[in-house]
């Protein structure tokens, strides 16, 4: 079989991911053929060896886009290209041993029955990774031990109960890296875990990052750590990116106005911003009830006129700042 991985040719410009215009609707029970439209339009790229950020308010589509990467979510329309081939075509199998899952809560991805050795060593037997025995064995030792549990020996025939919840993520996360995956999508890795160990887990995840080059996807509800450890971030609003860019473009100089409430929220990191806070108005509207023009409109402090009858569909160009894009009436493009 060919290995796509070692293709050099593909791999310098390819993005490892690229979606175009996603939309992913689900029916609602009795209502008469109402859809919510947890994703409606979404575009992005995940460039290679990168961390790039996904942030917004809870339902705004986060969880549903990280499904739909690895074909675990069923699109309605649009393209995800995987290194720029239709994600339809490619083997599912081997896309999801190269990108693996990192969820909230460790206890959903955990078999409780299961030793943490058993854990770590189940995906090198489905994928058939590695001889049996001593080499798989010696294979979960290094990746236990790779995710700060160590000695490996101290928690190998310990059950998920046995262990705090950081531990239990970290077990989760060897599991991920015992396939040796190129890139980690972590859907709020850390959220369901104790202030106190979360600092510890992140330093796991950017450690495995920067020794194995992995390319990261961090779904996050909270700007300010998406600005601690992501190169680029892409903001979500109601199923679609309202703006994205380097994660200095996003929350240094924020354009959508949306980006710049979810910031007032979190202590700036740019005192000199700090002066002009805006409180985030309403809450999320439903995803079977999108507004007409752009989406924000309703709970937006600038909004105007054309706002409410146009949908800035494209997310326009900032002038001057390569790369920084916002879907936004007041950003000319
Ligand atoms: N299986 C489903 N059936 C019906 N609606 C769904 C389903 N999964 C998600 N949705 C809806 O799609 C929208 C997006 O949900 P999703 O879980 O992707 O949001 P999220 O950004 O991950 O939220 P959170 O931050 O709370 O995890 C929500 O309106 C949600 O109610
Ligand atoms: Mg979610």
């Amino acid at each position: 079989m060919a290995d796509r991985e070692h293709d050099v040719s593909t791999t310098a410009t390819t993005p490892l991911f690229e979606v175009r215009d996603l939309q992913v609707h689900f029916p609602i029970r009795r209502s008469g053929g109402q859809v919510a439209r947890a994703l409606d339009g979404v575009d992005l790229e995940w460039r290679r060896g990168e961390v790039l950020g996904i942030v917004g308010e809870s339902g705004c589509g986060k969880s549903t886009l990280g499904r739909a990467l690895l074909g675990l979510q069923a699109t309605t329309s649009g393209e995800i290209l995987v290194d720029g081939e239709p994600l339809e075509d490619a083997d599912l199998r081997a896309v999801r041993r190269r990108v693996q899952m990192v969820f909230q809560d460790p206890y959903q991805s955990l078999n409780p029955r299961q030793t943490v050795g058993a854990q770590v060593l189940e995906p090198l037997a489905i994928h058939g990774i590695g001889a049996r025995g001593a080499d798989r064995i010696a294979r979960g030792v290094a990746v236990l031990e790779a995710a700060g549990l160590r000695p490996a020996a101290r928690f190998w025939d310990r059950y998920p109960h046995e262990l705090s919840g950081g531990q239990r993520q970290r077990v989760v996360i060897a599991a991920a890296m015992a396939l040796q995956p190129e890139a980690l999508i972590c859907d709020e890795p850390v959220s369901a875990l104790d202030v106190s160990v979360r600092a510890q887990v992140l330093h796991v995840l950017m450690t495995l990052k920067r020794e194995r080059g992995l390319s990261l996807i961090f779904i996050t509800h909270d700007l300010g750590l998406a600005w601690a450890l992501c190169d680029r971030i892409a903001v979500m609003y109601l199923g679609r990116m309202v703006e994205t860019g380097t994660a200095e473009q996003v929350i240094g100089d924020p354009r959508h106005p949306y980006t710049k409430a979810l910031l007032s929220v979190v202590p700036s990191p740019f005192p000199r911003d700090r002066v002009r806070r805006e409180i985030l108005a309403g809450e999320l509207p439903d995803a079977s009830r999108i507004p007409t023009g752009c989406r924000f409109h309703p709970r937006c402090p600038a909004a105007f006129d054309r706002c409410r009858s146009d949908d800035p569909r494209t997310l326009a160009a900032v002038a001057g700042a390569d790369g920084h894009r916002a879907a936004c009436w007041l950003v000319d493009g």
